[in-house]
Order: C-alpha cells, then sequence, then structure tokens
C-alpha cells in the first residue's frame, strides 16, 4: 500500500483523526489549513493538532478536551459509507489467514461490495502484489472505489476493479492459472466456481464467505463434486467482547452472533486426482456403517456388559424392595 495516508507519526495537514469529544462522542475529520471543527461545546482549529502525536489531547476554544487518534483500519471500516454489506474486521482477519494472502500474491476478488474487504486484502498484498476485485454492480463499484481512496489516498497501484459478473468477466482479465487466490463474497459462489478453478494456480486456494448454511452446503457439494479441489474446510468465527475492570470481569452482554461461514479449498494440479478420503456416505444414501456410527459405543457411551446389567437390577430391586418394606413398617406400627 503507498506511503498516503500515514499511518504513524505526527499528525500532518490531509491526515485523517478520530476525536473523541466531550461525553465521549466521535468525531472524524481531514486535517486541513485553516480547518475548523465548530460543534456546540466550541471550536477546534485543526491547526492545534499539525505537528502533535497520534494520540494527542488538544484543548478547543471552549476548554473541552478532545483525544485524538488516527482511526485504525477496523474503524474506517465499520465507518464508511456501505453499499452493501461489509465483511466484518473479525472475519477479514480470518480471511486473510485462511485464504493465506501473502505479499506479492495475485488475488482475485468478488462482488467488491463496499470495498471493506478490498481494503484488508490491499494492506495484504503489500506494494508488489495484485488485487482485482470484481462487481456486478457500477454503483457498488463506484462505493467501493471512494472508500478506497478515502482511505489510501488515492486508487492503489496495486487494484483494479472490473464492472461486471465474474463467471463473464474472470476469463477474459486474467490468464488460465495465474491467480493464487481467490475471495468470493457473493449470495452464490458456486455459480463462479468453474470459472474460478480455471483462474486458480495449482495449489491455490479458494475461499468462499456465506452467510447461511443452505449456501454452505450447496457451495462445498459443488466444490467437491467438480474434483477439482481439495476437500472444503468449514468454520465460522465468534468473538465475543469482556469487560474487564476493576472486579467486574465478565464476557460482555452483547455480542455479534453471527456474520458469515468461511469455506476454502485448494485447486489440484491438472488432471491429478485426490487420494480417496473415508468419508461417510451422503445423509441421503447412508449405510449400515453410518448407523453404526450414531451407537451408544461410537458416541463415546459405554457399553454395559450383561453382568453388570443383572447387578443393576438387582441394585435397582434392592433399592424397590426397601422402599416397600419401610411402607409396610410404616402401615404395621400406625394402624
Ligand atoms: C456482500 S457484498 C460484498 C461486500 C464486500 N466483500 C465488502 O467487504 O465490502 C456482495 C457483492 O457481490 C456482488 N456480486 C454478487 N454476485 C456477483 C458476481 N457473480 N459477480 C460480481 N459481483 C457479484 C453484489 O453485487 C454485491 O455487491
Amino acid at each position: 500500500m503507498s506511503e498516503i495516508p500515514r499511518l504513524s507519526g505526527p499528525f500532518r495537514v490531509g491526515d485523517r483523526v478520530q476525536l473523541t469529544g466531550p461525553k465521549g462522542r466521535l468525531s472524524t475529520i481531514t486535517l486541513r489549513e485553516g480547518g475548523e471543527l465548530h460543534t456546540h461545546h466550541g471550536v477546534l482549529r485543526h491547526e492545534a493538532l499539525v505537528g502533535q502525536p497520534d494520540g494527542s489531547v488538544v484543548v478547543n476554544s471552549s476548554g473541552h478536551e478532545y483525544l485524538a487518534l488516527r482511526p485504525l483500519l477496523r474503524d474506517f471500516v465499520m465507518s464508511m459509507p456501505r453499499g452493501a454489506a461489509i465483511v466484518y474486521p473479525k472475519d477479514a482477519a480470518q480471511i486473510l489467514s485462511q485464504a493465506d494472502i501473502f505479499p506479492g500474491a495475485v488475488v482475485v476478488e468478488a462482488g467488491v461490495g463496499s470495498g471493506a474487504l478490498s481494503l484488508w486484502l490491499l494492506r495484504a498484498i503489500g506494494a508488489t502484489g495484485r488485487l482485482v476485485s470484481f462487481e456486478r454492480r457500477e454503483e457498488f463499484a463506484d462505493v467501493a472505489k471512494a472508500n478506497v481512496e478515502t482511505y489510501v489516498g488515492e486508487s492503489p497501484a496495486t487494484w483494479e476493479v472490473v464492472v461486471g459478473d465474474l463467471v463473464e468477466a474472470l476469463p477474459e482479465a486474467v490468464a488460465p492459472a495465474s491467480v493464487d487466490r481467490v475471495v468470493l463474497d457473493m449470495l452464490a459462489p458456486w455459480e463462479c466456481i468453474d470459472v474460478v478453478a480455471d483462474a486458480l494456480t495449482p495449489g491455490g486456494v479458494v475461499l468462499c464467505y456465506v452467510a447461511t448454511a443452505t449456501q454452505l452446503s450447496r457451495v462445498a457439494e459443488f466444490i467437491r463434486a467438480t474434483g477439482l479441489f481439495t476437500e472444503p474446510d468449514a468454520n465460522e468465527t465468534m468473538v465475543r467482547g469482556w469487560h474487564v475492570e476493576g472486579l467486574a470481569v465478565r464476557p460482555d452482554h452483547r455480542m455479534i452472533a453471527h456474520t458469515g461461514f468461511l469455506l476454502t479449498a485448494r485447486r489440484l494440479a491438472p488432471g491429478a486426482v485426490a487420494p480417496e478420503q473415508k468419508r461417510r456416505a451422503s445423509k441421503s444414501s447412508y449405510g449400515d456403517e453410518d448407523v453404526e456410527l450414531w451407537t451408544p459405543g461410537a458416541v463415546g457411551d459405554r457399553q454395559i456388559t450383561d453382568k453388570n446389567l443383572r447387578k443393576r437390577v438387582r441394585e435397582a430391586q434392592k433399592a424397590a424392595d426397601g422402599v416397600r418394606q419401610a411402607g409396610q413398617d410404616a402401615a404395621e406400627s400406625n394402624p
């Protein structure tokens, strides 16, 4: 990613600054020559910030204090304008790791939506990588381009946005077997798997981010049926915040419980057939072995021996006899 925006060092004109003012109110400004932030608490002159270290506290015309910090990427994506729903930072972090996005990688992304994931991908591929982002709705592509330019300060040289459906546009935009990683965040990723298989280099990773279990199942089965990928891996990430203050150390009462599922698979080399994996037959055609998998022994319950069972019967009957005898004794002593 280019030098702009400056991500550290003293504040300079052109930097974005997140201010926490009276009563914790947040506002984000871009520092300008002669710029001022007017609120009903008074006026904060931008020049009070220029030259100050990140994390400074400055005072406005009425003596109110403002904490000034450069927004982190996660702050920026959560507050930027959205055309489509964004990938949340917790999932973006997992996408970077599970799709193994590396500096210098050639990455394809679709759809670009609001550009949130594009920003994380651009950061991870660095100055020598290439990101090609596809979006079939031009207005969404415009939102994404504007968001990325706002954050980066310019349109990154490493980024190309193609307006069009991935299925038609991908084969025209990239050479076969030339892409290291593909990230799909869209409603019907299975429609794109064939073109993705052609574009991916052997060993390359496809990652699908989907919101529902039905999408997850459909894309997993589609990928399996091609025979061109390794067995898909799927997971989801839940992040629970904690309140940590004095003796009040506990999980937050609220959390974002569901965003989406991640599924990854790797492209096999041309002509390669993955070694047969021992798998259960699908549930629509299960056999005796599948039923056996659910026997008490298989799921961890110890099977009781006949001898032990007879012992348990004797114990139970003895207890019942005792109760019966106690009842008779009571009846006899209180006729
Ligand atoms: C949920 S949004 C993506 C959000 C984006 N990842 C972000 O973090 O801001 C899904 C986008 O995929 C686009 N889309 C769906 N199918 C597509 C396809 N086949 N080709 C290109 N774009 C597609 C939609 O128009 C929509 O903008």
